[in-house]
């Protein structure tokens, strides 16, 4: 690491003041996330968004988190100038998100319809919910068909939430999130199907269809993809009584096989409260296991990587110190370098869904 930035970013961020507020998701990089005001999941990092007063808010984390900072942060007003979001590297987007486009999902709508669903309420009624991890586009198109957004802190809430609503959810765009959290709730696998956007009608037969409660995208994440049963298996052999802990982006059979699955934030959570001499072999991306695992190692609990070849999100990684700084030098400048900026008509129904998703406690 290239510690020569960490007096430029002090000595701007300094100046600045109250102005400014770094946020950092929990994959940040050691050198970038020592530099923020509030670190946490994507669910605490938005209603951070949406509550605090600062003017500049710069987002250490990926594409679809700032614009939902965007999304949710002070509108212009009364001759105060809105809340303005800035994301250090322009390329940190999310391979997740990137699976789903706006046209993919109209289609599966429409496909969805043609089929016979799409009733107001009761029988063929169906909701869409959509992961944080998904643009801005889609979230409005959830929020406008009376559908929300979720986290992985709050995604069973959610899916309450649109049962209480319609009969039937899809579920955009991360399949092993919908899988685990429908499975948990007790929905069984006969009532799930994957629907493939690269495929006519998703490759889904209308009984199957008729059948399902629970129509997932499928999407994924490539880093928590990489986490297999047998790694599970592994760490139990190798060391007895240790505890797996993984996000819930892991494939169903990891999460089936680990002991606990939960948010970044929750994953720190289950870390820190645990008794001295606890062992913990995490399923999620590789910063946050390494700092974990230092920060810990004092207090007489060891933590390893779930897979020893560990997992790097390489777009979060794409927040560097000297983009840190940039960012922050420039703004001293007044100027507001990639600046993240939802378009308005989009905004509108994004908010609404992202109101709904911020109403289900995490
Ligand atoms: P969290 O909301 O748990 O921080 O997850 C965000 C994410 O992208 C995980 O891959
Ligand atoms: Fe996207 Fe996966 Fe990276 Fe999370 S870890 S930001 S889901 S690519």
């Amino acid at each position: 690491p290239d510690h020569s930035m960490d007096e430029r970013i002090a000595a701007a961020r300094k100046k600045l003041g109250a102005s400014t507020i770094i946020l950092g998701h929990h994959y940040q990089r050691d050198e970038v996330i020592r530099f923020a005001d509030y670190t946490g999941d994507s669910y605490k990092l938005s209603k951070i968004a949406s509550e605090t007063s600062a003017d500049y808010l710069v987002f250490c984390g990926v594409h679809f988190m700032a614009e939902s900072a965007d999304v949710l942060g002070r509108d212009a007003a009364e001759g105060r100038a809105g809340q303005q979001v800035i994301l250090p590297d322009l390329n940190a987007g999310c391979s997740m998100a990137d699976m789903a486009e706006i046209s993919q999902v109209e289609d599966c709508w429409d496909s969805l319809r043609r089929a016979g669903l799409g009733a107001e309420s009761g029988e063929g009624s169906i909701l869409p919910l959509t992961y944080m991890n998904s643009t801005a586009a889609i979230k409005a198109f959830c929020g406008e068909r009376g559908g929300l957004v979720c986290t992985s802190s709050n995604a069973r809430g959610a899916f309450e939430w649109a049962f209480a609503r319609a009969e039937k959810i899809l579920f955009l765009p991360d399949q092993h999130l919908g899988r685990n959290t429908a499975f948990a709730m007790g929905i069984p696998m006969s009532e799930m199907v994957v629907y493939d956007p690269y495929q006519i009608n998703g490759g889904i037969t209308p009984d199957r269809l008729k059948a399902a409660k629970v129509i997932l995208w499928k999407g994924h994440c490539s880093v928590h993809q990489r986490f297999l049963p047998q790694h599970v298996d592994q760490v139990r052999a190798k060391y007895p009584g240790i505890q797996v802990i993984v996000h819930p982006e892991c494939r169903w059979e990891v999460c089936q096989k680990a002991d606990t699955l939960g948010s970044t934030e929750r994953l720190i959570q289950l870390v820190s409260q645990a008794p001295e001499g606890s062992m913990f072999a995490i399923g999620t991306e590789i910063h946050l296991v390494n700092r974990l695992a230092k920060e810990f190692a004092p207090k007489g609990k060891k933590i390893i990587t779930l897979d020893d070849t560990g997992c790097l999100c390489t777009t979060m990684y794409r927040i560097s110190p000297q983009h840190l700084a940039w960012t922050l030098e420039n703004l001293l400048e007044g100027r507001v370098v990639n600046h993240i900026k939802v378009r308005e008509d989009v905004k509108h129904w994004a908010r609404v869904a992202l109101a709904r998703m911020l109403e289900v406690k995490a």
